[in-house]
């Protein structure tokens, strides 16, 4: 991208700046549309990037971690490569921890989550021409390849339901255990003696025990029949679909209200927010997918902003936050009607 037609960075009133790969800082980017919407884009450590962003402001968190050992993103310090499940789980904290300070107090968290298995057969041989992102595993011993663990080789580690189980004692109300179900899931030709794994978990939290919700806006109850994208954008081959984020927006948010997503990757989530006429941060630390997604939010006419803009608009709840049907004040018992 040329630095003339790049966002502005935090802080700045200037209107060009060094490209992703130019800048050492952490840089933050901010968009706005000419309907008013604003689209931020942080590039760095998910952790550290959220520290600098308002408490209580997002109706909707909406994302997919990296999972325990499954990928290499290809550069230090990414998430899902801790030496064991409990610090990967510390890690997913950290980030967690920060996703419900800027939660609003009637926000909802979605989080899409998958297993990885224990082999405890060393380092494993052959390759998987369809996926570069996955060849590692066969490259390096992972911690899932060293024999020891306390569980048999060839387990499933049980890591979605252990994030959750954390998740609750750090004061998340766990309140729906979603199943997509991936109908066109992709067939795993080394899983001879088992079901292909079609479904994975999305889990749905809530910050506080009463929160926002507009259930007039779900499509099915809580299995989710959504076929994987086959065509990969920015060559993220662990993107999730469109419409799983847009389900998610919806039923947790009213329109302009504000979305986030600490791991964007390729920016589904963003465009998908953008798309629906909401405000969105996303979060990433992959200098590819930061230049794939800043060209993308500007190919849909987006242009650079203030960051200050954003987050003051990001303060103001959508003002049509009193009148949305998910607001839970909006909430009436079955047959009643509300008064005039
Ligand atoms: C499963 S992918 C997200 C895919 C995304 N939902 C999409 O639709 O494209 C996980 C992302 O987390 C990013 N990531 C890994 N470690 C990170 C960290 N410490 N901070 C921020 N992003 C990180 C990776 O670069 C990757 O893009």
């Amino acid at each position: 991208m040329d630095s003339a037609s790049s966002p502005i960075l935090a802080g700045d009133t200037a209107p060009s700046q060094p490209s992703v790969s130019e800048s050492g800082a952490e840089p933050k980017y901010a968009y706005s549309s000419s309907s008013g919407h604003f689209a931020g884009l942080m590039h760095g450590d998910s952790a550290t990037m959220l520290k600098t962003l308002p408490s209580d402001v997002f109706n909707v968190a909406v994302t997919s971690p990296p999972y325990f050992w499954v990928r290499d993103y290809g550069y230090e310090k990414q998430l899902g490569h801790e030496e064991s499940v409990e610090a990967y789980i510390d890690a997913l904290m950290d980030v967690f921890d920060e996703v419900k300070r800027t939660l609003h107090p009637e926000g909802v968290f979605f989080l899409n989550i998958g297993d990885t298995y224990y082999s405890g057969n060393g380092q494993p041989h052959g390759s998987d021409p369809k996926c570069s992102s996955r060849n590692f595993l066969r490259k390096k011993v992972r911690p899932v390849d060293v024999s020891g663990w306390d569980i048999p080789k060839k387990s499933m580690i049980g890591i979605p339901w252990k994030v959750a189980f954390e998740m609750q004692q750090r004061g998340w109300t766990l309140r729906s255990t979603i199943i997509w179900n991936r109908c066109n899931a992709f067939v795993e030709p080394t899983a001879r003696d088992r079901p292909y794994r079609q479904y994975e978990f999305v889990f749905m939290f809530s910050k506080s025990r009463f929160y926002s919700f507009d259930r007039s806006k779900l499509v099915e109850e809580d299995v989710w029949n959504i076929p994987i994208e086959r065509n990969r954008r920015a060559k993220h081959n662990a993107a999730f679909p469109s419409e799983l984020v847009r389900r998610c927006v919806e039923v947790a948010s009213p329109p302009n209200g504000h979305v986030l997503d600490p791991f964007a990757g390729s920016g589904t989530s963003i465009l998908t927010s953008m798309a629906n006429h909401r405000n969105v941060v996303g979060i990433d630390m992959s200098n590819d997918y930061v230049e794939y997604v800043q060209g993308a939010i500007e190919g849909e006419g987006y242009m650079a902003s203030c960051w200050e803009n954003l987050v003051n608009r990001l303060r103001k709840p959508s003002p049509l936050w009193d009148e949305w049907t998910g607001n839970r004040r909006n909430f009436r018992k079955p047959g009643t009607a509300k008064k005039v």
